[in-house]
């Protein structure tokens, strides 16, 4: 059966549940108990049929929750999914003294956050290695606190991730950044508004900087800017605190700062990612499946080629999209940035591209190392040949079950997709990356025909045994 508050585990940061092992283990036997991870038994061959239902973006709650830093008064956010990375950024949060309610029951999708006394301007390494997105406090710390200790990301599975960006963007407007023990110390009386142009566009560099801009004295004009769904959500809470904005969801973006915001109430946009994956999920499964409570005008890109693919693709409504497929066809795709093919989409069309009669392209161009599902999809059946940031995938390939390891989120993801294809029953091992972003993944698959079962407990000793339906 699932696991109900599985998203609220952090298994990949052993200390966190170190304490809770047996007193008197050793920490490689803690390490090899760590090891043993939730995982998907997945057996494939059924379409989905019936709705299926989108949860709130992630990418867009992670810098709302980041901007309740900016007031002293309350913040309250909806439509906030239940995933991982949530849970990490309250955990961030409360460690800097704000506090934040994450509700139960029918209010479970609600956060309350107050950041009236941020006793601790600390992101903490613990923290912040597990959730990139955690550089998105240093904007409206600084812009806050005046102060802020914020641990540097590091590398990830999908390529080295730089915030250089954020820094220069900071720099320009008057803060003070020092480097020392992996940690950013930075300082500024109070920010300038600046002229900042990107060099290269990133979501979370605009972010941070929005953030730090709507404190500012005086204008900030920041160009080259990022125009996805995420940042226009996360300009609308601010606006909703009394920020002046003009220009989120376009290039340019114009802010002119004030001296203090006050609390709000905001509704989060539904997960443009996650509509995306199962609108993959109806045409990979050659299913009728409706994806409902989407909002139909971020998927753009997607639904374009899906169609292209050969999948019936109707938009019910501004909220409803049905998918049908039978036999699909090669497309080729590009990431780029929004409007463009969500470079968080690649994995999962390259699962459908497996499926799809000819030979399809699939150019990776926003990050260098995000093919890491190609070699699970291989173990599969699938024919993939990689050359740099190009794949190139000849379908239809028959794809057989195998025990396969998710790597990240998307790839995640990818595998579950390739999964409900493949002959017999395959095992997708590390679901807890799945659980950073997409909320009761498989028992919404379930919902619509699909046959998944969770196995493994952290705490489990040895492997399970058996393989249940
Ligand atoms: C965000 C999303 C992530 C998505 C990505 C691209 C969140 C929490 N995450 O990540 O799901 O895959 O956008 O759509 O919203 N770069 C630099 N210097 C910087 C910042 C970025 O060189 O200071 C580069 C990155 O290495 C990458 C590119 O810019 O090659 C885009 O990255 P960016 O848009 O910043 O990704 P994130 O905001 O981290």
């Amino acid at each position: 059966m699932p696991t109900p508050r599985h998203w609220e585990r952090d298994k990949d940061n052993i200390d966190t549940f170190t304490p809770t092992l047996e007193a008197g283990s050793s920490k490689q036997s803690q390490v090899r108990r760590a090891l043993i991870m939730d995982k998907f038994v997945i057996r494939g061959g059924n379409p989905l049929v019936g709705t299926v239902t989108v949860s709130g973006a992630k990418n867009s709650a992670l810098p709302c929750m980041a901007a309740a830093i900016l007031t002293e008064d309350e913040i309250t956010l909806e439509n906030i999914p239940q995933v991982r990375d949530i849970e990490t950024e309250r955990r961030l949060l409360a460690s800097m003294g704000a506090e934040v309610e994450l509700r139960e029951g029918e209010l479970k999708d609600r956060t309350t956050i107050s950041c009236r006394t941020l006793s601790d301007p600390v992101a903490r390494y613990e923290i912040v290695k597990t959730m990139r997105a955690s550089s998105l406090v240093l904007g409206p710390l600084i812009a806050r606190a005046g102060v802020a200790r914020v641990a540097m990301p590091g590398g990830c599975a999908i390529g080295g991730r730089p915030i250089d960006l954020h820094i220069k963007g900071l720099e320009k407007m008057g803060a003070v950044i020092a480097q020392e023990h992996g940690y950013l110390e930075a300082r500024a009386e109070r920010l300038r508004g600046a002229h900042l142009v990107f060099d290269k566009i990133t979501v979370t560099g605009t972010e941070d900087l929005l953030m730090a801009a709507v404190l500012a004295e005086g204008e900030t004009l920041m160009e080259n800017c990022a125009r996805e769904p995420e940042v226009v959500d996360l300009a609308a809470l601010l606006t909703a605190m009394g920020a002046k904005i003009e220009g989120a969801g376009t290039a340019t973006i114009r802010v002119e700062g004030v001296t203090s915001l006050h609390g709000a109430r905001y509704r989060i946009n539904p997960d443009r990612i996650e509509a995306g994956t199962f609108l993959i999920a109806g045409a990979i499964t050659a299913g009728d499946l409706i994806v409902s409570n989407c909002n139909a005008s971020h998927l753009g890109a997607v639904i374009a080629k899906l169609t292209e693919a050969g999948a019936r693709i109707d938009v019910l409504g501004p909220d409803s999209v049905r998918v049908r497929a039978s036999g699909l066809r090669a497309a080729d795709i590009s990431t780029e940035e929004y409007p463009g093919f969500p470079t968080d989409m690649q994995a999962q069309y390259m699962a459908l591209a497996t499926q799809a009669e000819g030979v399809s392209q699939v150019r990776e161009n926003i990050f260098e190392n995000r093919f890491m599902h190609v070699q699970e999809l291989v173990r599969m059946g699938a024919n993939i040949k990689v050359d740099g940031s190009a794949a190139t995938v000849r379908g239809p390939a028959r794809l057989t079950s195998a025990a396969v390891m998710c790597s990240d989120l998307r790839a995640s993801a990818s595998l579950v997709l390739a999964a409900l294809v493949a002959e017999g029953e395959s095992i997708v091992d590390r679901v807890y990356h799945m659980d950073r972003g997409y909320e009761r993944f498989e028992e919404k698959l379930i919902g619509v025909g699909a046959q998944i079962q969770r196995l493994g407990n952290v705490f489990a000793p040895r492997e399970p045994a058996a393989v249940a339906d």
